[in-house]
């Protein structure tokens, strides 16, 4: 995104965004997507509130009708819409953004388009999944986590550019020091991005995929969203609990309709606290439940189990890795 404020104001990189006569920036994401829009936000000095949350349709899919509204009005009002981030697999439902739409609406109003597959965007190696990548090569940007549905340990992030050279515009800043061990013809990845030093991650991704090879991991995430499906079947079955999201991947969201009528009530939350127990006894060796237990929507995941409201969760445990 640096880089495409950069863009449009080529002196950013040099003058930086403040003190001068620019227009408020906007980045656009869901109510469902993760903060971490807001966190780049802040950290670009773009402001927290300059991210617009976009209301999500029943499947707690981003409404791209609203996503056009708030844009042509944002313009029209004097903001510069910048960026929207479309999640593919959210965090507390897993759903998947009408991305090819939100490329369509990117190209019009000239919008950076990132993809935050942070945590389903895994599961495109799988040919039963194809369709979530619908749109992914229209994106600027997109990030996938392997430490999230892939297996590795944690931290993996990956991020695919469509124009690395614009990456290397803003971050190449070689020191004297290093003159040297500059060689044009190598990639460096000092060049593209803040760090210097870093350790060396592809080392445990390779291991992995060494180790479980592509055949391997497809069975492994097969099992995995088998026994969500599972799970999804238990809760729909159930006389006291509601699937409250669609079962698209390996979360599942259930609702106690009982509790919903009084959310902080002593019985919600003990009733709550009973199923946590019983699942952790249960899964125990499978799956990682992180309570809420004053909350009556619950969310489970196979690759490691959460227990949380949809809309208002962040943090995700995963039998490997965060
Ligand atoms: C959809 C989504 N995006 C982003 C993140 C944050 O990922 P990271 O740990 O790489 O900051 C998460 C973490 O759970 C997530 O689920």
């Amino acid at each position: 995104m640096d880089a495409f404020a950069r863009k449009f104001r080529p002196s950013t990189r040099k003058l930086g965004l403040t003190g001068r006569d620019l227009p408020r920036f906007r980045i656009y994401t869901s109510d469902q997507a993760h903060t971490s829009a807001e966190k780049a936000a802040i950290a670009l000095g773009l402001g927290e509130e300059n991210v617009c949350r976009v209301p999500s349709d029943n499947e707690f899919r981003m409404e791209t009708s609203i996503l056009r509204k708030t844009v042509v009005h944002d313009r029209e009002s004097g903001f510069k819409p910048l960026a929207v981030v479309a999640t593919v697999g959210t965090t507390s439902t897993a759903s998947v953004d009408p991305v090819a739409e939100i490329a369509r609406l990117c190209r019009e109003e000239k919008m950076w388009l990132h993809i935050d597959g942070a945590y389903g965007g895994g599961f495109a190696i799988m040919p039963e999944y194809e369709w979530i990548a619908e749109g992914w090569s229209e994106a600027d940007s997109i990030i996938i986590n392997p430490h999230k549905t892939l297996f590795v340990p944690l931290d993996f992030s990956v991020l695919y550019v469509r124009d690395i050279e614009r990456l290397r515009r803003v971050f190449t800043l070689v020191p004297e020091v290093l003159r040297a061990d500059t060689i044009e013809t190598e990639k460096n990845y000092m060049d593209y991005g803040i760090q210097l030093g870093r350790r060396f991650r592809a080392l445990k991704a390779w291991m992995i995929w060494r180790a479980f090879g592509r055949e391997g991991i497809l069975a492994l995430m097969r099992e995995h969203l088998r026994l969500a499906r599972l799970f999804g079947e238990w809760v729909g079955a159930s006389d006291d609990f509601e699937l409250s999201a669609p079962v698209s991947m390996g979360v599942i969201c259930s609702v106690d309709p009982e509790s919903v009528r009084g959310w902080h009530n002593r019985p919600t939350t003990k009733r709550n606290k009973g199923l946590i127990l019983t699942i952790r006894a249960l899964l125990a060796p499978f799956w990682i439940p992180v309570a809420d237990a004053a909350s009556p929507l619950l969310m489970v995941q196979p690759t490691g189990l959460a227990l949380q409201s949809p809309g208002t969760g962040c943090g995700r445990q995963k039998a490997f890795g965060g």
